[in-house]
């Protein structure tokens, strides 16, 4: 899967399953709402992974709705799994992204609904309840914001030097100074102007898209974490690759999303391309 162009690829996302999607991310955003400042049983899945009562509900929100609809379709969802389609269509479900944040109350916190079709996604909807903001794109249709009903495009920042970039990433810092692992990044944050770490990868790509970051960096395989962020960010006139500037494909171990004029220099820096 990638973001660039062959004859077998799709142009552009469907604009009544794109209503669809939204709809969908923006019905777990009400029950998140709904459940601020009561998250329910916190359990930990491994230390420091948080679930939530809340992630289970808005999970079978999500998949109950899709199931009706679209009964072939694969579906990949963070808490059941899944599995992807070779050649239909896939949903990519983050039911409740920025789990820490949300079982403090923290405001940053999101529903992620990406849909991928004959290898592309081809649309993506970020709802962050608490914001009030909806960010969503369709592919070929742009990317966009809404809030209090009113529709904002959204086109990435265009700041030129790493120097002056703001760069997100939630990395844990435990064992930060002895892993050569995480040196690269080490670097590219000490190589910024400031760093940003929210607690949410679906709020971060979206930032990005809006131009209130730079440089995004995500370091898992958590293909329902960054599958939002590869559509907005190149909807939005920015640049998402793998962290050795290969295409992003749900395998890969990572992703590198940035407004497109900073990419090849955070490449280099990673020791990439
Ligand atoms: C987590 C958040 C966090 C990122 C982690 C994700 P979750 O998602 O997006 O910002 O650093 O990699 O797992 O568990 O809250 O859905
Ligand atoms: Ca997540
Ligand atoms: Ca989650």
């Amino acid at each position: 899967m990638s973001t660039s162009s062959s004859p077998r690829e799709p142009a552009e996302g469907s604009p009544e399953l794109h209503d669809f999607v939204c709809d969908l991310a923006r019905s777990a955003g009400e029950v998140q709402l709904s459940r601020y400042e009561d998250p329910g049983e916190i359990r930990e899945k491994t230390p420091k992974d948080l679930v939530t009562e809340v992630d289970y509900l808005c999970e079978e929100l999500l998949i109950s709705r899709i199931r009706e609809r679209y009964p072939e379709d694969s579906i990949l969802s963070e808490e059941r799994g899944g599995s992807i389609s070779g050649n239909g269509r896939t949903w990519f479900l983050d039911p409740l992204d920025g789990t820490a944040n949300f079982s403090r109350a923290t405001p940053l916190f999101c529903a992620c609904v990406s849909v991928a079709e004959a290898g592309r996604i081809t649309h993506a909807a970020v709802s962050a309840p608490r914001l009030g903001d909806l960010y969503h794109a369709r592919l070929g249709g742009g990317a966009h914001r809404e809030t209090d009903g009113r529709s904002y495009p959204l086109r990435v920042s265009g700041t030129e030097r790493l120097e002056d970039a703001f760069t997100a990433a939630d990395l844990t810092f435990i064992g930060l100074g002895s892993d050569p692992a995480k040196a690269p990044f080490r670097e590219v944050f000490g190589s910024s102007w400031q760093l940003r770490s929210l607690g949410s990868a679906g709020v971060r790509g979206a930032w990005l898209a809006a131009g209130y970051l730079d440089v995004s960096i995500g370091t898992r395989n958590t293909a329902w974490d960054y599958a939002p962020t590869v559509l907005l960010v190149s909807e939005a006139g920015g640049e998402a690759t793998d962290l050795s500037g290969e295409p992003w494909t749900p395998e890969s171990d990572g992703l590198l999303a940035t407004n497109s004029l900073l990419h090849a220099e955070v490449l280099e820096v990673l020791g990439g391309r």
